[in-house]
């Protein structure tokens, strides 16, 4: 997959795999990874997928309904592509914290769902369920900050609060930052993820 390496100054520091929303590039949330943990390696990555020209990290047949087959593959296609980049990088696989944005939030939410290991801990920055129905692997000790708005039309505080359910009973531990805003990422929401993130991981 398309993507850029940035190698931290702490080693044993979580390497941060940033994942776009919709249009994104793998350049979009470098700033993230620089406000929340700077001395962190870094491996942001370019969804696979095109809609109309934007990225994104799987396929959709309308706003909010995602196509659950394709939605399966690219989620599979990521989770190898981190064992490649953590060989061919040098990273430790079991140190890897994803930070996604909208669409790339819902793909990390799909890792978290489908492999028990692929991620240590997780920022999800305005998530989806991104499966309804399906058993969720022990997700014991897996550190997750979800940030979601009152208003955001796409993700609403219904679907934030079924999320943290699921993700709660697969024995996660969560935290919902509640911003009074829309579907837009901002800097309090950030400030508060990189707060979490200090705490927990
Ligand atoms: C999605 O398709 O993943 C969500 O609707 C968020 C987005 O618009 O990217």
């Amino acid at each position: 997959m398309r993507h850029i390496f940035q190698q931290g100054t702490d080693v044993t520091a979580p390497v941060l795999v940033l994942l776009h929303g919709t249009g994104g590039t793998e350049r979009d949330l470098l700033p993230l990874a620089q406000a929340i943990s700077p001395a962190s390696s870094v491996l942001s990555i370019r969804g696979n997928v095109l809609e109309n020209g934007m990225p994104r990290f799987f396929r959709r047949l309308a706003e909010g309904i995602f196509d659950e087959e394709d939605l399966i593959f690219r989620t599979k296609e990521l989770n190898d592509f981190l064992d490649e980049a953590a060989v061919e990088h040098g990273f430790d696989r079991r140190n890897v914290v994803a930070i996604g944005y909208s669409n790339g939030a819902n793909i990390a939410g799909s890792l978290l769902f489908h492999y028990p290991d692929a991620l240590r801990g997780a920022i999800l920055h305005h998530p989806m369920v991104p499966r309804r129905g399906i058993q969720l692997p022990d997700l014991t000790d897996t550190p997750i900050f979800i940030g979601a708005g009152r208003n955001d039309p796409i993700c609403s505080p219904e679907e934030t609060e079924e999320l943290q359910k699921l993700l709660g009973e697969a024995g996660a531990e969560i935290e919902v930052h509640w911003e009074n805003a829309g579907h837009q990422l901002t800097r309090s929401e950030v400030d508060a993820a990189g707060t979490w993130f200090k705490a927990n991981l």
